[in-house]
Parts: structure tokens; C-alpha cells; sequence
């Protein structure tokens, strides 16, 4: 099959299983608005879950990060890339996360990607959750170890891919709270079967982090859970974008040693760090959005109980409503856009085959008469 035959074909498929992806260039669309074609919306896909995106404390600090760093960190870690604001945000990090050490990463995708293909040697196993995210089954799927996936969100399954004898190490891992369910993990059980099999328990925690526990601490804080590896993302939450990975002193060494993605790649602009810095103190001190925000999340789940959608068992700012057919799913959502609600639709494969759906995210800065607006408009969709 020559190049054009493989381009054509697999564009003609995505087509024909009407999952054809389309970028659609907004006005601005991280908060409660998304303006797109000169009008605006009710913003219910952003991950911007407390609506920090633009607080002025962190634009300030990332404008002045800039005037004392200039834009650009010069190189990766290991030559220019490490400032003076990168050692302090790791150390906010580790110090507000109760970690020995947490290290910076350009984003969530480069976190999880390193780890697992710095950790993972021919021998080894790594058993990740069957939802896991892209990045984390793709890199154990390209590692020398071998994937097992158990079922999703069962300790028991885990338990009983570990009791089977391995060859090497076992690297276990799963989401805090589910990128495209928004359901939590059972981490306490997860890491009891792992600490039973010497295994390490890894946790993306992309979507916990600043809305789940006190202070924000996030999904294992919440479960009084320490997990070996703990990644928390930044472009979610916290409202920018990167990410670090937490954990012990030897682990950190091994990964300024062996992690590629800090090896070979240039570090975040130290003006982001600084920025993240002044977001997490914005998180830390934000119950009152945290707050908001769990209650905009009840009063939606209240009043989808009638929709004739499928719910999940989620608590988090992930409200998915399954559909299932793709075409369904796609006429729904222009529906509601229509109506001036923007919400997407997700399809295979970034969602199992035969479950498209509705990806509700709701946020803090949503107000009691936008939920009501969205929930009218998806009875009527129903
Ligand atoms: C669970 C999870 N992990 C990791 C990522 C990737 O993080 P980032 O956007 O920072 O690359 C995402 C999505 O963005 C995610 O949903």
C-alpha cells in the first residue's frame, strides 16, 4: 500500500465511522464563555474546573516571570533550563504534596510517558487500569515490559494479575479520577495489593488535583493514599499547563538520569513556573470555588437523573452522558450548540467502541441558571 493509499484510507475510515476529528479555532474558551464565529457560549468542555485560567495574581506572575526571565528556558534541565523559579514550584510541590521530591515536566503526556519508559526493563510487567489514559497505555505498550490492563476501577482483578508470578518488577497504574468517566479509583485497595507484591502503584491524578481533597491535594490525598508515583497536571485545575511527577529521592535521581523526556527536551519557559506557582497558592485557598463548584456538580447530577442518558457513577467535574451510536452523539451535540451550549462529543477510540458520549465538564464559575439552561436542553435532546 503506497503513502497516499494509507493517508486516504485511514481519513476515508474515520469518515465512514463518523469519528472524523475537526479543530474549530475559538475566541477564547478555557472559562465559563467560548466565543467561536462571533458568538458565545455555555462552556461546558473546558477543564478548567475552578476558572483560574485567567486570574489576574497568576497572569501577573507569569507577565513578570517573563520580564526577569525573558519567554523561552534555553535548553532542558540538564544545561540552561533549570531556574531559580523551576527548584522553587518543585519544592512548593513536594512541600504542599508531603512528597521527598517532585520533578517539573512540559505536560501530563511527557510525565506519564517518561516514567513508565525510564522505569520499564524487558522482564517487567506493567498492569494499568483498562481506561487508563493514551499516554500511559501507549508507553507501556512501546516498553520492553509486558501490558496487562484489569478491569476497570477493580482491586480485585489487580489482585489477581499480581498473584501470577512475574519475571522482573511490576509497575501497576491508574487515574485518580477517569479523564472520560470521571469516576475516582480505589486507591487505598489498589496500593494495599501493591505494597503485598512489591509492586509500585503509579497514579495520574490529572483530573483530581485542585478539586478533589482539602486544599485541593487532589484523588489520594482525599483517600489517605501515598502511591510511589503521583503525577499531577497543571493544564486542568490549576488552570495552565504542564506537569510534575512526585516522589521519593532515589526515584527522582533515577529520573534526571534516565527520563528522556527531561533529558532531551526543553524545560517549561521559567515565567510558567512562576506562574504555577502563584496558581498554586490560588488553589490551595480556594474552597470557595472548590465548593461552588461540587455544588454545581450536584445540582446537575439532581436533575440529569430524568434524562433518558445514561449517567456514571461520578463525582468529579466530569459529568459524561453515554449515547453510545457516534452519529447520535455528534447530532446531540450540534444540537446544543444551537442552542448556544457548547459540550463535545467523544468517540472511539478516545472512548471504548459502542459508548460515544456527552463530555459534561462543569466548573466553578458555572452560575445556577446556566445548569438549569443545560439540562433543559438535554431533555428536550433526549
Ligand atoms: C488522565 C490524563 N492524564 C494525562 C493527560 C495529559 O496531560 P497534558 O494535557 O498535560 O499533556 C490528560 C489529558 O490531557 C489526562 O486526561
Amino acid at each position: 500500500m503506497s503513502w497516499q493509499q494509507r493517508i486516504e484510507g485511514g481519513l476515508a475510515q474515520r469518515r465512514q465511522q463518523e469519528a472524523y476529528r475537526v479543530r474549530l479555532a475559538n475566541d477564547g474558551g478555557g472559562g465559563r464563555w467560548l466565543e467561536y464565529d462571533a458568538r458565545r457560549y455555555l462552556n461546558y468542555s473546558s477543564n478548567d474546573y475552578l476558572g483560574l485560567g485567567a486570574h489576574p495574581a497568576i497572569v501577573r506572575a507569569w507577565q513578570q516571570g517573563a520580564e526577569r526571565y525573558g519567554v523561552g528556558s534555553g535548553g532542558s534541565g540538564h544545561v540552561t533550563g533549570y531556574t531559580h523559579a523551576h527548584a522553587i514550584l518543585e519544592q512548593q510541590l513536594a512541600d504542599w504534596l508531603g512528597y521527598p521530591r517532585a520533578l517539573l515536566f512540559i505536560s501530563g503526556y511527557a510525565a506519564n510517558q517518561a516514567v513508565v519508559a525510564a522505569l520499564a526493563e524487558p522482564g517487567d510487567r506493567i498492569l494499568a487500569d483498562k481506561l487508563s489514559h493514551a499516554s500511559l497505555l501507549e508507553a507501556a505498550a512501546h516498553s520492553p515490559a509486558t501490558l496487562r490492563r484489569f478491569h476497570h476501577n477493580q482491586a480485585d482483578s489487580l489482585q489477581s494479575l499480581l498473584s501470577k508470578p512475574a519475571g522482573g518488577q511490576t509497575l501497576a497504574v491508574t487515574e485518580g479520577v477517569f479523564s472520560m468517566d470521571g469516576d475516582s479509583a480505589p486507591l487505598a485497595a489498589l496500593h494495599q495489593h501493591c505494597r503485598e507484591h512489591a509492586a509500585l502503584l503509579m497514579v495520574d491524578d490529572a483530573h483530581g488535583i485542585g478539586v478533589m481533597g482539602e486544599q485541593g491535594r487532589g484523588s489520594c490525598w482525599q483517600q489517605g493514599v501515598k502511591p510511589e508515583l503521583l503525577v499531577v497536571t497543571f493544564g486542568k485545575a490549576v488552570g495552565v499547563s504542564g506537569a510534575a511527577v512526585l516522589c521519593s529521592e532515589p526515584l527522582a535521581e533515577y529520573f534526571l538520569q534516565f527520563a528522556r523526556h527531561l533529558i532531551y527536551s526543553t524545560s517549561m519557559p521559567p515565567a510558567q513556573a512562576c506562574a504555577l506557582s502563584a496558581a498554586l497558592h490560588v488553589v490551595q485557598e480556594s474552597d470557595d470555588r472548590r465548593a461552588r463548584l461540587h455544588a454545581n456538580i450536584r445540582c446537575f447530577r439532581e436533575g440529569a437523573r430524568s434524562l433518558s442518558f445514561r449517567m456514571l457513577d461520578s463525582s468529579s467535574a466530569i459529568q459524561p452522558l453515554i449515547i453510545g451510536d457516534n452519529g447520535r452523539t455528534l447530532a446531540v451535540s450540534q444540537r446544543l450548540r444551537a442552542q448556544g451550549l457548547w459540550v463535545s462529543a467523544m468517540r472511539p477510540p478516545t472512548v471504548p467502541p459502542g459508548s460515544a458520549r456527552l463530555r459534561i465538564t462543569l466548573t466553578a464559575t458555572h452560575q445556577p441558571d446556566d445548569i438549569d439552561q443545560l439540562l433543559e436542553a438535554l431533555h428536550e435532546a433526549g
